[in-house]
């Protein structure tokens, strides 16, 4: 078991590589320096970071890579422990559109954060526990007698406890005051939520397939992090910079959500540090464009019928540019030339998708970032399969394109 200590979430993953590459961390409590530098700020489960240069003042544009560090799971509730006929379970919520099946007979872990006393303030650990500790079980068929006529119906409230132990067993709250190591009258609070223990693998005959949890999106954040580390070393006539939210999952209205107020109160920030105003403000946000990256739907070989027929996609056939009429995608004429210019550049492959047209199109942080800022915002991201399953796919030759793709928008 990792210590609470050595423990990290994604989005600590990517700070401490963005640090490894000379990024330095300000506290969204200090103020923002003026001097060029690579710098970051992470708030909560979202992550900024950018790079300013000599030639950098408060009319400069940003190249901006958005993307989001959260996937659907399953979230432990306040007063989770429940016992039904002798087994001990957790109460959880479902977090976001997960595919529930998706759950079922999977090895599952437990991460987060535990907020405990310390003295008379508070302290934030974060934590994760990498054993196989709840498992969802099935119903056998034997059981479920209607499974064969009407598919299998899962009720997020009543099907998706896992178990956990059976017998005495500690209360969650004393398995985490265990885990980080306090007493359990210590324990104020906890964001606590399931993963699959299975690690990611290469997968299909000829090693042509990436499987893991969260593709989406800690794909589009992974490549966006090396995208910029690459950009901040060639810096073009932009300010380079990613904008990591949490929350899109569930709408993106938070404190670190795309449609709250801390993109915009950020840029508004570095603008001010380099000694602009509201004027400069609007005249940077003009000059500036954003990729919106998340996970591109591959055409499903079994569901062939559910894609637009002239608008199939493939996976290692390069990044995915996303247009929808009714800005369900926020790409436009001008932005989408603009991608395709880079991706020309970086020689990179570039597939187009739109919807069925008569079925309901998916969303993605691109419409809230453009409509908050008015910046102009391109959709685009890497093919995938089994989005918002606990375990999807996508292909290995992908995120390579993705990333030359978004180095090569980042520098120009
Ligand atoms: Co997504």
């Amino acid at each position: 078991m990792l210590s609470a200590r050595s423990a990290s979430g994604n989005h600590v993953a990517m700070a401490t590589t963005l640090v490894a590459a000379g990024f330095s961390e300000i506290s969204a409590t200090d103020p923002f320096p003026s001097d060029p530098g690579r710098y970051l700020v992470l708030r909560g489960g979202s992550i900024i970071a950018w790079a300013t240069g000599h030639d950098t003042g408060p009319t400069t544009g940003f190249r901006m890579v958005g993307a989001h560090t959260d996937s659907p799971n399953l979230r432990v509730k306040p007063r989770p422990d429940v016992n039904s006929a002798g087994w001990n379970q957790l109460g959880v919520e479902v977090y976001g559109g997960a595919l529930l099946n998706s759950w079922l007979d999977r090895d599952l872990g437990l991460a987060g954060r535990v907020v405990v006393r310390d003295g008379s303030a508070t302290r934030t650990e974060l934590f994760l526990d990498p054993r196989p500790l709840l498992r969802i079980p099935q119903l056998a068929i034997h059981l479920d007698g209607d499974i064969g006529e009407h598919g299998l119906l899962l009720n997020r409230q009543q099907h998706m406890s896992p178990v956990w132990s059976v017998g005495d067993a500690p209360s969650f709250a004393e398995y985490l005051a265990d885990l980080v190591g306090t007493d359990t009258d210590e324990v104020l609070a906890w964001d606590a939520m399931t993963f699959d223990t299975n690690p990611a693998c290469v997968a299909g005959l000829d090693g042509e397939f990436l499987v893991s949890g969260r593709i989406d999106n800690l794909l589009s954040c992974f490549v966006a992090v090396d995208s910029v580390i690459a950009a901040a070393g060639a810096p073009g006539p932009h300010v380079p910079m990613i904008c990591l939210f949490d929350h899109e999952e569930v709408g993106s209205v938070s404190m670190t959500g795309a449609a709250g107020s801390l993109l915009e109160s950020i840029v508004s920030r570095i603008g001010a540090a380099l000694g602009g105003g509201p004027d400069e403000r609007g005249r940077a946000a003009a000059a500036s464009i954003v990729v919106s990256a998340d996970g591109a739907h591959a055409t499903h070989p079994n569901y062939v019928d559910r894609h637009e027929k002239d608008h199939r996609i493939a996976v290692n056939a390069g990044p995915v540019l996303k247009v929808n009429a009714n800005q369900r995608y926020a790409t436009d004429a001008g932005s989408a030339a603009e991608f395709r210019m880079a991706c020309g550049d970086a020689e990179v492959p570039l597939q187009v998708f739109v919807n069925r047209t008569d079925l309901a199109c998916g969303s993605t942080i691109g419409p809230l970032t453009s409509g908050r800022l008015g910046m102009s915002v391109v959709d685009a991201g890497c093919a995938q399969l089994a989005m918002h399953s606990a375990r999807e796919m996508a292909g290995c030759a992908d995120p390579e394109w993705f990333r030359d793709a978004l180095t090569m928008f980042l520098s120009r």
